[in-house]
């Protein structure tokens, strides 16, 4: 029998890979969404595959599926800081009831769950690079914390299920992904300045600039989730997932101005409130304990993702004239 495998927000920009990447290992995958937050064109390549089955629900409402599912990935939540403050009280919903009914189906079918966690339960950490063992520092009212709080508190739920109930429990946190899919407006980052870059806009920088962050290519971190799903051990695995590589947000400007061709300028925007000013994950475990580190440099990664970048602006632009016209 094929294994089985349920992934909530399996059509965003990293659900969508993931599938992926089970179908070609033979899984049965069985994607959940609501498309909150991203598009059905993310499934479009999938809906055709063998062994692929798409559920339109919202996880935040209970839910059930017929017959055994082995794996229960729960990738369902806001992850653009624009999408989260703009969806606060659903983003907490998702990471509180959203993660409540996955562990909950999980448990029923004695399946591995995974939680996708993230690098801000780091918040703006103290320490660099950021190891596991370290707690974070999180402003529990600021913002961001309908966020990194509901990911805190999912991490937690998690691991009371495994104490409570011996669920087998992996939490990837992690780290700065880009790759095809994203959305134009998706705000983070690499997303910004390639769609100004492309349509000649200055390039907006927060603060100085001189804040870090590392960028994991996307087929780095799905192999690493990938591993650390079909890891081994009873033991809940807790493991950092993403490229140490550390570039100051400037630097990455600078680089996408260069991979682009672009004569854009670099304007600078107040920093916003609880920004992480430095982002680098510690991988010793990854490396240790799934023999995993990322493979793709960063230079190779934007040249990589530039065509689809150019593609997506390319359209953009088409479908606007045609509504202007
Ligand atoms: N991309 C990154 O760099 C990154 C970094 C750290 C953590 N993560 C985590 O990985 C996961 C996926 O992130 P992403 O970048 O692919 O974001 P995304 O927004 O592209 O994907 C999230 C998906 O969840 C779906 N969703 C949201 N609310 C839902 C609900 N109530 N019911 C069903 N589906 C719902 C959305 O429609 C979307 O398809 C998130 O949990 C995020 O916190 C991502």
């Amino acid at each position: 029998m094929p294994r089985r495998a349920l992934i909530t927000g399996g059509a965003g920009f990293l659900g969508s890979h993931l599938c992926g990447r089970l179908l070609a290992a033979g899984f049965e995958v069985l994607c959940l969404d609501n498309f909150k937050t991203s598009v059905e064109d993310n499934i479009a390549q999938l809906t055709s595959a063998r062994g692929f089955t798409f559920i339109h629900h919202d996880i935040t409402q209970p839910f059930f599926i017929e017959g055994p599912v082995d794996y229960v990935l729960h990738f369902a939540s806001p992850a653009s800081p624009p999408d989260y403050l703009r969806l606060p009280i659903h983003t907490m919903k998702v990471g509180g009831l959203g993660t409540y009914h996955a562990l909950g189906l999980a448990k029923g079918k004695r399946a591995t769950f995974l939680l996708a966690s993230t690098s801000e339960v780091y918040g703006d950490p103290q320490v660099s690079p950021q190891p596991e063992s370290y707690w974070g520092n999180v402003n529990p009212v600021g913002p961001r914390s309908v966020y990194d709080e509901a990911k805190r508190y999912a991490e937690a739920m998690a691991l009371a299920y495994h104490r409570a109930h011996g669920l087998r429990v992996r939490i990837p946190r992690i780290f700065n992904t880009y790759g095809t899919r994203m959305r134009l407006e998706d705000g983070r980052a690499l997303p910004n300045f390639m769609t100004q870059a492309l349509r000649g806009e200055p390039l907006t920088v927060y603060g100085d600039g001189r804040q870090t962050r590392s960028l994991c290519y996307v087929s780095d971190l799905v192999e690493g989730i990938f591993r650390l799903l079909l890891a081994d051990s009873p033991e809940p695995l807790v493991v950092n997932l993403g490229n140490p590589d550390e570039v100051t947000v400037l630097q990455l400007a600078r680089e996408v101005l260069e991979v682009t061709g672009s004569g854009s300028k670099i304007v600078h925007r107040p920093l916003p409130q609880d920004d992480p000013l430095v982002r680098r994950p510690d991988i010793c475990k990854a490396r240790q304990i799934l023999g995993w580190a990322p493979v793709v440099s960063r230079r190779v990664g934007l040249r990589r993702v530039l065509p689809y970048f150019q593609k997506a602006v390319r359209e953009q632009a088409r479908t606007r004239a045609e509504v202007l016209a």
